[in-house]
């Protein structure tokens, strides 16, 4: 089972995800307050991340996300990055 880091406010906490969830998925399910204004359907860019370390381990970068401008690493769109692996990701909270 991947194991995923989240950092927020300086602060990790290690969850345990399901393979092919979503990062947004897993963080709900996990108490951390990640954003998600248009419910995780890639509209909004609320769920923004910054992925520390595991970039490879995500699932590739979406045609939703390009078209939502998030196209340059370490960012990604937690409602869309799918967990396939070890991965740490930063909550913002902007
Ligand atoms: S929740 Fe809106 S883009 Fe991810």
């Amino acid at each position: 089972m991947p194991k995923i880091t989240f950092v927020i406010g300086g602060k990790e906490q290690i969850c345990d995800a399901a393979e092919g969830q979503t990062v947004l998925e897993a963080a709900l399910e996990h108490g951390i307050p990640m954003e998600h204004a248009c419910g995780g359907n890639g509209f909004c860019t609320t769920c923004r991340c910054k992925v520390h370390k595991g970039a490879e381990n995500l699932s590739p970068r979406n045609d939703r996300e390009q078209m939502m401008g998030v196209t340059a690493d370490p960012d990604r769109l937690g409602c869309q990055a799918k967990i396939l692996g070890d991965v740490e990701v930063e909550v913002t909270e902007d």
